[in-house]
């Protein structure tokens, strides 16, 4: 029996098709049917979505779910569910799993693991080389068949510039990007967080900008020489946005995401001030350790630059749930990451609240824009397109607390802080998968 709902008189922000205005959204098998000023509600099952914003379910270029092999961290359930909690209805899992994501047999078990146990739409990314040993390609051809959707060797950068050619080159035949963590490993040179003065100052080795500006650089150029389309996953410098848009200038074709945390949050968190007795000292937070590292105030100015004039297309969650004892460690030996799928859009709203960027902006990174990188037919209302949408309140706070995280990685700087904006509800296929507590009386009524 066909079943159909009818969200009524939200106000729908829908940038695929340029629509910002209150709207009735009518939803049928699981299809967006029609989007319009008012639909007669008799026979449909209504939600009453007054005062909250409708946008097409957020869309993630970059998470990891961890299965198989990190089932301790995360698994397609649990990361799944957590997108859903937190508006993403599409997620894109990386390869960095045990093992690698390099056959189409992997592929097939972590689609298996999805038909049967995933809250969201999980669309997984196979490795550039086998095994993540950086000299020999993977059969992509196969892979693209078996339904991956980007190569990543993510977690690792492409670290020979020749093999970064051949894959790019070899993309070619399958129509689909490779997707670069760019950190040069001779510039990087073992270190744990930005290099600047707070890494001086906690006696910690530092990262510096240019370990990933110049593998930025290079794949523009390589990408220049094949035609082909490079993604650069997790930008977080001043000088990566400026090579970037000088790339997309000329006509290279690149694409870029930037992270909620590497948006909003600067280096200053990786010390955290201690109060012992009469003394006052730093201690290090392993939470913010992440890859690439959280930098400084000037680059988050030049990220949102980015965000706002196109040379970023995407924010992307870069979901890295770890277990405690993988952070309860020394600095060095702490593994790099954050779990973050239920705190991305508040995180990043707030730069909408500093009026950093608009809403349109915010959403349009979070569901078209993302959906054309990667080729998806997702993140949009169209008609005929699938009834995956977001239900946001944007009157609404909330306080982080990772013990309530549906993630399995409660691993999160931000525990404690209040954030602004609410995801209400979330539908995938046209079924509520996700309903927050107090938003339960706009489940559906039947008429
Ligand atoms: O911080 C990170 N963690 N950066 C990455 O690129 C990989 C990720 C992970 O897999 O934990």
């Amino acid at each position: 029996m066909s079943e159909s709902w009818l969200i009524q008189g939200a106000r729908v922000l829908d940038p695929a098709n340029g629509l910002d205005a209150v709207r009735d959204v009518h939803i049928v098998d699981g299809k967006i049917a029609r989007v319009a000023e008012s639909i007669a509600p008799e026979g449909l099952l209504v939600v009453n979505a007054n005062g909250l914003v409708l946008t097409p379910g957020f869309v993630d270029l970059h998470c990891h779910l961890r299965e198989p092999g990190f089932e301790y961290k995360e698994t397609v359930a649990t990361g799944t569910r957590a997108a859903v909690q937190g508006g993403f209805t599409t997620v894109c899992s990386m390869a960095n799993t045990d093992p690698v994501v390099d056959t189409p047999a992997t592929v097939a078990f972590i689609l298996e693991r999805a038909k049967d146990a995933a809250a969201a739409r999980v669309y997984p990314l196979a490795a550039v080389t086998q095994g993540f040993g950086g000299t020999q390609l993977v059969e992509m051809a196969a892979l693209s068949d078996a339904g991956v959707v980007a190569f990543s060797d993510d977690g690792l950068p492409i670290a020979d510039a020749r093999m970064m050619r051949h894959a790019l080159e070899y993309s070619l035949l399958v129509g689909k990007p490779i997707v670069n963590h760019c950190e040069d490993p001779a510039l990087a040179h073992g270190g744990v967080m930005n290099e600047g003065l707070t890494s001086l100052r906690l006696g910690l080795r530092g990262m510096p900008a240019e370990a990933e500006e110049t593998m930025v650089a290079r794949d523009a150029l390589l990408a220049r020489r094949t035609g082909a389309h490079v993604h650069i996953a997790h930008v977080s410098t001043q000088g990566s946005v400026e090579i970037i848009r000088a790339a997309k200038q000329q006509g290279i074709r690149i694409t870029a995401e930037v992270t909620p945390h590497h948006l909003t949050l600067t280096d200053s968190l990786v010390a955290q001030r201690l109060h012992a007795g009469k003394g006052t000292g730093f201690a290090y937070d392993t939470h913010a350790k992440v890859k690439p590292p959280l930098r400084t105030e000037a680059d988050i100015k030049a990220l949102v630059e980015g965000l706002n004039d196109g040379t970023i297309d995407a924010i992307a969650t870069d979901h890295a749930p770890h277990s405690t004892t993988d952070k309860l460690c020394e600095f060095s030996d702490a593994e790099s990451g954050i779990s973050c799928l239920e705190t991305a859009f508040s995180q990043a709203y707030q730069l909408v609240q500093d009026g950093r960027i608009t809403l349109q902006t915010l959403i349009s990174k979070l569901t078209v824009e993302p959906s054309h990188v990667f080729s998806l037919r997702t993140g949009t209302l169209s008609p005929g397109a699938p009834a995956d949408i977001a239900l946001l309140d944007l009157e609404g706070t909330w306080t982080v607390n990772p013990s309530a995280f549906a993630s399995k990685g409660k691993n999160t700087p931000i525990a404690g802080t209040t954030l602004p904006g609410r995801v209400a509800l979330t539908f995938v296929d046209g079924r509520p998968v996700h309903i927050a507590d107090g938003y339960e009386e706009r489940g559906a009524t039947q008429t």
